[in-house]
């Protein structure tokens, strides 16, 4: 029987948890795949991705550094890929071409929903404007909130996402110093990398209520500070990004394999480790 291969690829790659998602969402579906990890040079991306596809392989995730190169390496896009100017998920399509899809945003849709947490008619504060907040705005306002206020640390890369989105529905930048004037929100995502290391951006105490709901998309083995920070302060609920990763893994293979996995089990086995 042949088995249809997948991987991950990335510079560092050795970290990835991908291989064992997916190896969990095959063991459920029976799927004969093989996932492993790919380490791309950094100057021969293309290279590493053509060779894949060349020798068979079937679809590919990519991560940090090479989402942009991903998206301009694709041969189609889909909608949330093209206004996300990055992929993170790569199919070869039976005539050859390759598509380009980005899941980040659907992952973490999905697990806020999952959570409990009302997206339709809120009011949502996404701190940060880096590469993955580009990739969520789409899926978040499909939602319908009532407002998106986007705040990052360098203003004009909040305008430039808030510019780029404003068709699709009630979205502002807003000032990291202007933050102190708003009314507490349902929904805050820490979408920054601040948390990496440890630090928290300059949040006031006023925008956390006892009905808010904080997300971090950062996760680990102990409480963020953003999460910290917002239990705090009295937030009704606050969850990490894990379940975005298992999400956005589960929306890659529903690409790749036509159906979508469960993902709750993927992820109490994932916090278990
Ligand atoms: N759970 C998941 O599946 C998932 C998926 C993708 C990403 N993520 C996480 O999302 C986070 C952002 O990733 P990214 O790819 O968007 O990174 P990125 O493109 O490098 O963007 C980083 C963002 O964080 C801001 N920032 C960095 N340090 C800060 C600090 N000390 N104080 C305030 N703001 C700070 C930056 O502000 P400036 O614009 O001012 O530099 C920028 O908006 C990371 O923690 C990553 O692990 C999680």
């Amino acid at each position: 029987m042949t088995v249809d291969r997948y991987a991950v690829v990335g510079n560092p790659i050795e970290h990835s948890k991908s291989p064992l998602i997916h190896a969990a969402f095959a063991a459920q579906t029976h799927d004969n795949v093989e996932y492993t990890r790919l380490l791309a040079p950094l100057d021969g991306f293309v290279e590493t991705v053509q060779q894949f596809f060349s020798e068979g392989g079937c679809g590919l995730n990519i991560t940090v550094p090479f989402k942009e190169e991903a998206w301009q390496f694709a041969d189609d896009l889909t909608e949330r890929a093209q206004r996300a100017g990055a992929v993170n998920t790569l199919k070869k399509q039976p005539d050859g071409r390759v598509l380009g899809d980005n899941t980040d945003g659907a992952g973490l849709v999905g697990d806020l929903l999952n959570q409990g947490v009302a997206l339709v008619g809120q009011r949502i504060l996404v701190v940060g404007a880096g590469g993955a907040v580009r990739g969520i705005l789409q899926p978040l306002l499909a939602q319908e909130p009532a407002q998106v206020l986007i705040a990052n640390r360098t203003f004009s890369k909040a305008e430039t996402l808030a510019n780029l989105f404003t068709d699709m529905g009630s979205i502002q930048a807003v000032e990291m110093t202007h933050l102190d004037q708003q009314d507490a929100f349902d929904v805050i995502i820490n979408g920054t990398s601040a948390s990496l290391s440890g630090e928290l951006p300059p949040l006031p105490a006023n925008l956390v209520a006892n009905h808010t709901a904080c997300y971090d998309m950062m996760y680990g083995n102990d409480i963020t500070v953003f999460n910290r920070w917002a239990q705090q302060h009295g937030a009704a609920q606050t969850i990490d990004g894990l379940g975005m990763l298992v999400g956005q893994a589960a929306e890659s293979y529903r690409l790749w394999r036509g159906r979508l996995p469960e993902v709750a089990g993927v992820m109490e086995a994932m916090r278990g480790q």
